[in-house]
């Protein structure tokens, strides 16, 4: 039994650049390229990115900054973060609720979704955009996700992917990766962008993706910024609080917090910007929801010169950004089980990969038939109550936690010991206390449907 590595000198982040890396690596993910397209499509368009960056600066970074806070004034793993900083045990609910709800739950169908792009990948090189050329896309999505032992093995390669990564451990594993696999993201990136908005009629996309019409906003526009802005930063499941764990004493929270959220931003509204212009050129609605990037888009790149070579890069860009996220996740559980049951890291990502493999496979069996819970889709239930109820609810928790318990201490972790001047420190102190938890009870009673 090797119960030392709990006990034996915590790992660190390499470097500050590695460590902006791994927490932009964890913050952008499936959840800028794909879901956040397919909400400013369903919502209305501009209106629903003003109202998200919004959000974004007033709720989502200050809850970064707390958690980063946290994570590194307590050097544990969150389920054991609120002991090591001797507060009422109550708070411990906050790590254990973030560990379950994002180490297990959500990695659990982030992983089947993280293994539709690798299936997506090799379809674009192998008779994809054939499919496409005869307007069948649909058809192709929907008889892929319904052959489940199909679906079951590419999520259980993404996993085993992340695992590879993970158990390489915090700087030679997670941050060695990102430091390659962000800076390629963002070149993929350009190259799209490049490529959507020259063609012929980009213009259409361009107006309904940066023109607001506020006539389309409704108490769903909010919940859906406000869910996505937190689940796009990583938030609220104590991922940041783990990364925050990591990082060295005299590195700056505030500046680092203002990187990882201002690239996790930069990254959603390029994808807008590659997606948006290309979807109305070819002539097709943006407004398909979950199917935009898997069912629209390969439509869209059939129809370009080279379509094949961009599809490619597409789902490449999905994955990586997928597979950065998931190692994020994965290391929350796994960090859990090293400090909580004294597991070496290896046994650590084993365990709770199988763990987290055997918890998605109902998200992947669900497409293909009738396991529902109240009427919702198994997949769609676990996502609704992850990233709308568990998750505001993580990030109301933490916001009070700071913004009320803890706040002296708080401030003395973000100004390094008065160290480092924080120029917003007053409107920061304001939003943890006041505007976060507001906002999030509001945001989540008005919107909480089933
Ligand atoms: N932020 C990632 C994305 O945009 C997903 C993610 C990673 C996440 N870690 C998280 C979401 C923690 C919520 C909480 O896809």
């Amino acid at each position: 039994m090797s119960g030392s590595e709990g006990s034996a000198k915590r790992e660190q982040w390499g470097s500050r650049i590695g460590f902006i890396m791994a927490a932009a690596g964890s913050a952008i993910g499936l959840g800028n390229i794909w879901r956040f397209p397919y909400l400013v499509g369903k919502d209305g368009g501009a209106a629903f990115v003003v109202i998200y960056l919004i959000i974004t600066v007033f709720i989502g970074f200050p809850v970064m900054m707390a958690e980063f806070a946290i994570g590194r004034a307590a050097q544990k793993a969150p389920v054991l973060a609120f002991r090591a900083l001797g507060v009422n045990p109550f708070w411990s609910l906050i790590g254990w609720m973030g560990t379950i709800a994002g180490g297990f739950f959500t990695l659990s169908f982030y992983n089947v979704v993280g293994g539709w792009t690798i299936k997506y990948i090799i379809a674009s090189l192998t008779g994809l955009m054939e499919v496409a050329d005869v307007g069948k896309t649909g058809e192709f999505f929907g008889e892929f996700v319904v052959r489940s032992y199909e679906v079951v093995f590419y999520q259980i390669l993404f996993m085993l992917i992340t695992m590879g990564v993970v158990v390489g451990g915090i700087s030679k594993g997670i941050e060695r990766a990102c430091k390659v696999l962000m800076p390629t993201l963002f070149v993929i990136m350009l190259i799209l962008i490049v490529r959507s908005v020259t063609l012929p009629g980009a213009g259409a996309g361009l107006k309904f993706y940066l023109h607001p019409d506020f006539t389309k906003v409704t108490g769903e526009t909010f919940l859906d910024a406000l869910g996505q802005s937190f689940f796009s930063l990583s938030l609220g499941l104590g991922i940041m609080l783990t990364y925050g764990s990591y990082i060295g004493k005299e590195e700056r929270i505030p500046s680092s917090s203002a990187w990882t959220a201002g690239l996790d931003t930069l990254i959603a509204l390029l994808a807008g910007l590659a997606i948006f212009p290309a979807v109305f050129a070819m002539g097709f609605e943006p407004g398909s929801g979950a199917g935009l990037s898997f069912i629209t888009l390969p439509a869209v790149f059939a129809k370009m010169p080279a379509g094949m070579i961009f599809s490619c890069l597409f789902f490449l860009l999905l994955f990586f950004a997928a597979v950065t996220s998931a190692m994020s996740l994965l290391e929350v559980a796994v960090t859990f089980a090293i400090e909580k049951f004294h597991m070496t890291r290896k046994k650590a990502v084993c365990v709770m990969s199988v763990i987290i493999i055997l918890l998605g496979i109902p998200s992947a069996m669900s497409l293909a038939g009738d396991l529902k819970i109240y009427g919702k889709d198994f997949m769609d239930a676990i996502e609704y109550i992850c990233n709308n109820v568990l998750l505001p609810i993580g990030s109301f928790l933490a916001s009070i936690f700071v913004g009320w318990f803890w706040l002296k201490p708080a401030i003395k972790e973000i100004t390094n010991d008065g160290q480092v001047q924080f120029r917003w420190l007053n409107t920061w102190i304001w939003c943890v206390r006041f505007v976060s938890p507001i906002a999030i009870a509001y945001i989540f009673y008005a919107g909480l449907t089933w």
